[in-house]
């Protein structure tokens, strides 16, 4: 009788959400560094929410008619007490609540920032994806112009760092509460006259988020949106002053923009500046980084009234864009291999590896035995400089062998109490050596 085989199919990870593998994992850690040390250099500090929010949340703070609340959420029902939970499809909301929650305004205002995963619902391709990664800033309790400006100019140096280049700044103004609600009307208006010419989409928002109509990606609409009344030219004396004043920082600054009056951005908090960062390098998502003043958001949460700004980018699309600059960095090797052969050996390599540990080296420890060739193959494919070699002569005597795997030399007798001293100088005379021969 044949057996009969059973199939285990394989198990995927959810459409739109990636793994992020070593090679590219460890370009995340080198730009999470770069980036911790930029958000240092502006006096922000950490913070860490949680992952999943009440649902109610996200329709207050990012507004119910918007693609986000309205098709973009991972929204459950805990089902121990059937409270509504979403996976926080963005940061500020959460940033906000736990302000008020933990009455951080009290002690005056915050520069903060977060990274993290994030879930939007979206269509996936390149570039956009249901779990992605943002950094986000945010600072509440700052009302002027200067905040706005010092975002954007932090953006500006972070370009800078990553050696980015084609990105652009498009800024736009959309004004107070009251100077939106009279723009609104005479939008509606507008559009209501050419009815006929707006897709679904549009119908359905005419009379709920004109204003992201505005914004749409229909070009058989771009004729009609135009046309339409624009935002800026409803700004009253306060909001052109404090828009004056962010283009006058970025002016000093030397920061190039356009100001582009269709920058609605697809979240309801908005108010007064609003800037996205573009690139054209990464086909249809070339938004790497987007925000700008939110001062209803606070109070709109329940909190004491406080005006606030902040912004986040996309740290896939960052990346990407990085990438094709031809931005990649160095793999971290280990400087030493441990092979060792018999039980002793053994017991003796673990000791050799962490005493070396201690000295500050990375170590990579044989594990899973073999002999001492197929050790000592692993060991030169790790890219390390030296092997520590232990085996039942060494173990007895107490010492090691200490092998050079690049450079010339044969293997040495060490013991073990001047291992880490002679390590280091064999990997300090090979660095000299490198550096000479470059000049
Ligand atoms: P947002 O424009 O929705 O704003 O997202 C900010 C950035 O996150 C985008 O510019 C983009 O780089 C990235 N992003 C958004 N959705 C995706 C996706 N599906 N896949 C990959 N990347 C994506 C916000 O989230 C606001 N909270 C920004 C902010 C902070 N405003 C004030 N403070």
């Amino acid at each position: 009788m044949s057996e009969k085989k059973t199939v285990i199919q394989t198990l995927q990870a959810v459409r739109g959400m990636n793994d992020i593998l070593p090679d590219d994992a460890e370009a995340w850690e080198h730009f999470e560094d770069i980036v911790r040390d930029w958000l240092r250099s502006y006096g922000y500090r950490p913070i860490r929410m949680p992952i999943v929010e009440p649902t109610p949340l996200f329709k207050r703070a990012i507004g119910e008619v918007t693609d986000i609340v309205e098709k973009e959420m991972y929204s459950f029902e805990d089902a121990l007490n059937g409270e509504l939970l979403t996976l926080r499809p963005e940061g500020t909301a959460s940033c906000v609540r736990a302000a008020i929650q933990h009455k951080m305004l009290a002690t005056g205002a915050q520069r903060l920032y977060y990274h993290g995963p994030m879930f939007r619902h979206e269509r996936p391709q390149k570039g956009r994806y249901r779990q992605f990664h943002q950094i986000g800033v945010e600072a509440l309790g700052f009302d002027g112009p200067d905040i706005d400006a010092e975002h954007i100019l932090m953006c500006a140096r972070l370009w800078d760092d990553l050696g980015l280049e084609d990105v652009r700044l498009e800024l736009n103004s959309l004004g107070s509460s009251e100077e939106r609600a009279r723009h609104r009307a005479e939008l509606i208006a507008f559009l209501s006259e050419h009815e006929d010419r707006l897709d679904e989409d549009s119908k359905r928002r005419l009379h709920t988020n004109p204003l992201r109509i505005l914004d749409t990606k229909n070009l058989d609409m771009h004729e009609i949106v135009e046309a339409a009344p624009r935002l800026i030219d409803f700004l009253g004396e306060e909001s052109l002053r404090h828009f004056d004043g962010v283009q006058s920082l970025l002016k000093d600054a030397g920061i190039p923009y356009r100001i582009n009056p269709r920058l609605v951005r697809g979240l309801d908090y908005y108010n007064r500046t609003v800037f996205e960062w573009v690139t054209t390098r990464l086909g249809a998502q070339g938004t790497v980084c987007a925000g700008g003043r939110y001062d209803g958001l606070v109070e709109q949460l329940g909190g004491k009234p406080a005006p606030a700004a902040g912004f986040a980018m996309g740290v896939e699309r960052l990346l990407a864009l990085w990438r094709d600059g031809g931005g990649e960095i160095e793999r971290a090797l280990p400087d030493v291999y441990v092979v060792h052969l018999g039980e002793q050996a053994q017991r003796l390599a673990f000791r050799a590896a962490e005493a070396l540990r201690g000295y500050g080296f990375a170590v990579l420890t044989h594990c899973g035995g073999g002999s001492f060739k197929s050790q000592m193959k692993k060991a030169d494919a790790s890219g390390a400089q030296l092997a520590v070699v232990i085996g039942d002569d060494e173990a007895a005597a107490g010492e090691v062998g200490l092998k050079p795997l690049r450079g010339p030399g044969g293997q040495q007798r060490v013991a073990l109490e001047v291992l880490g001293d002679v390590v280091a100088e064999c990997l300090f005379t090979e660095e000299e050596e490198e550096n000479d021969g470059s000049v």
